[in-house]
Parts: structure tokens; C-alpha cells; sequence
């Protein structure tokens, strides 16, 4: 599904400019002059972020949004200012705005803002939970569904309503790929503070020293980059949730602040004296195991203590098998709809390697296999064959697919990237399409040369590029071979 995202400002060259910045990110846009069009939109769009100029003619970026955030409180709003107008973009970011931009754009900046904003929105699309194959039809696109029905699994949902009405601090430890993330959703989901913000903070994807302000915001020139005051997540998240993913990662200091947080509901800005009263429920979450960390001191133990008032676990998928054909069911119906194809379900022998894989990478790396099954699949039903090749270890399946695979290599190539292509993603968000590509033409050019002997002038005729492209590819690595001529 393509994400939405609403532009308003009362100047036509700033958005002509921005759809222009927009119209190639798979998104559809909504532009617009007045705020009146932007409320109707947003309730009848329900966009996932939108971006509002603060100084309208005739009415304020403020106004519309509060009257936004009404209809739709999980709207992600940035609000884009001249830069005279910050005090009021600083209030904005109180009434509710995702972030606060000043003009003229960083387009770069924008445009990540805007990737982190539909992301922020997409957390707060609601979880329900099924064990029973019946329900898979899924609702409407506003609704993830997290499926199982392994006794461990019914204890999870359990305690999901247990705590529904509590306001505690959550810990959720488990697996890379168990659906921490799901979990956490769901739990804000049934929580009392579902109509509240709710605010997702990536603590390793943030350096040690901007997470602090991140969390806590900071004063006009607590740092050297700190042209003007900043407003925090915990701030901006008042009487919400915040979900800190990958706690481990936390530094000592951000550690410190957050325990007392927890403690008293304060803090202080970075570089500021005024004490600051939050009341935020925390939901955290880890891959790492946090006693291990306490043991190596990169963890405080009152903080894990204070964290962990209401502690999930969940388990590797390995660990619970029965939960693999209803997720196996889930991942081919959503599938084969996204790429409109007419598979029915999956053959009994197929299930049965799913069943016996060891899953490393839990049910992140199934969803991706049988994606990727999906695609390659010719018939109505999945077949061994068809997921063989994506699971390493099923040898005699794969040499058989792969090897044999002709000159499909659109195929070839589906097999191997398809189950990392999450992680390639995420490690090289904006330049998979350079990267990767890179790789493998780096890699032929090396094959090449293995295959002529090191010899430059057949390797790239093979190839059929010049030898400047094959000794480029080369880099440092092959050109100490003959030169060929
Ligand atoms: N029980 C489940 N039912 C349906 N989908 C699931 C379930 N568990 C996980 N998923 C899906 O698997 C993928 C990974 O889940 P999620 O992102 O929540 O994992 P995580 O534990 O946060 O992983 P990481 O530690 O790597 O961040 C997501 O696409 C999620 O929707
Ligand atoms: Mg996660």
C-alpha cells in the first residue's frame, strides 16, 4: 500500500517544488492552500503524515493542526517555519507535531523526516490478535494481525489483557525477527493510552551522543549544533507511550536521565535547568539479553529493574512450532495478493521444511522466504521446490533449482536476495539499487578473470564491457593479474 502524505501551504511554488521532491517515493500526495481542504482530506484521506506551513494567510499552521490532530490523533505533522517563527514551531511540537522544519528545505533532510514520519504513523495501525485460521481474512489495510496459536503464544495475549489497564513500564525481550515490534503496538494498542501519542525511538540507530537530546530535546547552545531549543521525545509524547527499541544500546548517561524518568516523571534539557514534568508510560524493547548486559556493566541493574515491571518473552520460532502453519497461511494469502498471484496455499511437503528449518532469524526470515516463494512459484500451491532454494541447508533442492536454473536470472538472483533483502535494506536504505548492483558487477568481473586466467582483454570480452569498466570493477583487488595484451 502506497503511504499518503498531505502538503499545505498557501504558497504554489513551495508546492510545486515539494511534489516535485515527493512524486518519485511511491507516495500519493495531497496538496492543498487552505486549511479547511487539508481537515477535509484528512478525514476523508486519512494520510499517514502530512506537512503544514506554519504562517498561512489568514490562519495559523497551529490552529489546523490541533483542529487535525482532533480528527486524526495519530496524523504525523511537521510543521515548516521561516526561521524567525521557531518559538511558535518549539509550541507546535507541544500541540502534537511530529517535527518542525525551517525554509528553504534541506531536501535531504525533508525528505527523511517525512520516511520517519510515516513510519512514526504506521506504529500506531492497530495489532489484533487471532490463533484461528478463519479470521485471516484480514480487515481493512489499517489493521496488522499478529497470529498463533502455541500455548506460548496464548500466554502473551493473556498478559496483554492483564496489563491492559495498568500503566507499568513494559519489557520486551526476545529473538531479532519475534515480533517485539508487533507486541509493542499491541500493547499501546490495548492500553488506556491508545488515544494518547505514541512515539517509537530506535535507541541503536541514534549515535550515543544525539539520542540524549533526541530523548530529552535541549537548550539553544548546550552544543555547538544547537542553533535553537529543541523539544524532546518524552516532551512531545506527554501523557502518550514511548517505545524504546533496542535498549541495550542505551548509553550510561541517556541511562541515568531515563531512570530518573522513571522514578520521579523529570528531567532536565540538555544544557538546561528547568526541570520538566513528563508523564510517559515506557515500553522497551531488546535482542540482546539485558542480564548479560548487566553483568558486563554496560547496563544499569536499577534501570532494568525499573523496565521490566511487566516482562514479555518471546520466544524463538523454533521454540514453537505450532504457531508455523497458521503464519505460513498468513504470509502466502498476504503475499500472493500483493503480487496477484493465484496460489491457493501450500502443499503438505512444503510445510513440512518450514516446519523443520531452524529459523535463525524467527518470523521476520519466514515472512521474507515465503515472499520470495511466492514470487517464484509457477503453480496454485507452494512446493518444495519452491522453497528449497531459499533455505540453505535443503542441498539437494536447492542444487537442482538454482544450477539448473538456465538463464533465468531474475530467478537465480530471487533465491539468494529475496531472505536478506529486509536486511540489505535496512543497512543501505537509499542506495540498495547502487549497492547491490555494485556487488555483482564487481563480482562477475572477478569471476571473469578466475575463468580467462587472469587475462584483462578476454575477461572483459566475456563480459562484453571495455577494460577500463573491468579494471574499474577490479578496484585494488584484480589488477595485479597479467595485463593481457
Ligand atoms: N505472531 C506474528 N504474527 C504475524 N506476523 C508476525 C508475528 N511475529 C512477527 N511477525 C512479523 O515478522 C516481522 C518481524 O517482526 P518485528 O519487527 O515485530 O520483530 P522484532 O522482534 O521487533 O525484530 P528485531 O529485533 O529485529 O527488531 C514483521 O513483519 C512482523 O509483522
Ligand atoms: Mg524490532
Amino acid at each position: 500500500m502506497r503511504s499518503k502524505l498531505l502538503i499545505l501551504d498557501d504558497d504554489d511554488v513551495v508546492l510545486a517544488l515539494l511534489s516535485r521532491v515527493f512524486e518519485h517515493d511511491e507516495m500519493e500526495l495531497f496538496t492543498v492552500t487552505d486549511g479547511r481542504e487539508a481537515l477535509r482530506i484528512v478525514a476523508e484521506e486519512r494520510p499517514n503524515a502530512a506537512i503544514f506551513d506554519l504562517n498561512l494567510t489568514g490562519e495559523s499552521g497551529i490552529d489546523v493542526l490541533q483542529e487535525a490532530k482532533g480528527v486524526d490523533p495519530a496524523l504525523a505533522i511537521i510543521i515548516a517555519t521561516g526561521s524567525r517563527a521557531m518559538r511558535s514551531a518549539i509550541d507546535a511540537m507541544r500541540f502534537g507535531a511530529y517535527d518542525y522544519l525551517t525554509k528553504p528545505f534541506n531536501l535531504a533532510a525533508l525528505r527523511e523526516t517525512v520516511r520517519k514520519a510515516v513510519e512514526c504513523n504506521l506504529m500506531t495501525r492497530a495489532v489484533r490478535f487471532t490463533d484461528r485460521r478463519e479470521s485471516l481474512q484480514e480487515g481493512g489495510g489499517d489493521e496488522d494481525v499478529m497470529i498463533g496459536s502455541s500455548p506460548e503464544m496464548l500466554e502473551v495475549w493473556k498478559m496483554v489483557g492483564r496489563v491492559a489497564g495498568s500503566d507499568a513500564a513494559v519489557l520486551i525481550q526476545g529473538e531479532s525477527g519475534t515480533g517485539k515490534e508487533l507486541l509493542a503496538r499491541a500493547i499501546y494498542n490495548y492500553s488506556r493510552r491508545r488515544n494518547r501519542p505514541f512515539l517509537a525511538v530506535n535507541c541503536a540507530a541514534i549515535p550515543d551522543t544525539l539520542l540524549e537530546s533526541e530523548l530529552f530535546g535541549h537548550e539553544k547552545g548546550a552544543f555547538t549544533d544547537a542553533h535553537a531549543r529543541r523539544i524532546g521525545k518524552f516532551e512531545q509524547c506527554n501523557g502518550g507511550t514511548i517505545f524504546l527499541d533496542e535498549i541495550a544500546e542505551m548509553s550510561l548517561l541517556s541511562q541515568g536521565k531515563l531512570l530518573r524518568v522513571l522514578e520521579n516523571q523529570e528531567f532536565e534539557r540538555v544544557g538546561g535547568r528547568e526541570t520538566i514534568k513528563v508523564d510517559v508510560r515506557v515500553i522497551s524493547a531488546t535482542n540482546r539479553s539485558l542480564v548479560q548486559a548487566v553483568k558486563e556493566k554496560t547496563f544499569r541493574l536499577d534501570l532494568f529493574y525499573r523496565l521490566r515491571v511487566v516482562n514479555f518473552f518471546l520466544p524463538p520460532l523454533r521454540e514453537r512450532t505450532e504457531d508455523i502453519p497458521l503464519l505460513a497461511e498468513l504470509f502466502v494469502t498476504r503475499s500472493a495478493r500483493q503480487h496477484g498471484k493465484p496460489i491457493r496455499g501450500i502443499a503438505p511437503k512444503a510445510l513440512k521444511l518450514l516446519q523443520e528449518y531452524p529459523w535463525e532469524g524467527n518470523v521476520r526470515e519466514m515472512k521474507n522466504v515465503i515472499n520470495s516463494a511466492v514470487l517464484l512459484c509457477k503453480g496454485d500451491l507452494l512446493l518444495p521446490e519452491d522453497l528449497g532454494p531459499l533455505l540453505p541447508g535443503c542441498g539437494e533442492v536447492r542444487r537442482h533449482h538454482v544450477i539448473g536454473g538456465g538463464d533465468d536470472f531474475a530467478q537465480f538472483f530471487l533465491s539468494f536476495l529475496g531472505p536478506e533483502f529486509d536486511a540489505v535494506c535496512r543497512k543501505k536504505n537509499g542506495t540498495v539499487y547502487e549497492s547491490v548492483g555494485r556487488g555483482l558487477e564487481v563480482a562477475l568481473a572477478r569471476l571473469a578473470m578466475e575463468r580467462t586466467g587472469n587475462n584483462q582483454v578476454m575477461a572483459a570480452r566475456l563480459l562484453g564491457i571495455s577494460r577500463n569498466t573491468l579494471r574499474d570493477r577490479l578496484g585494488g583487488a584484480g589488477s595485479t593479474g597479467r595485463s593481457g595484451r
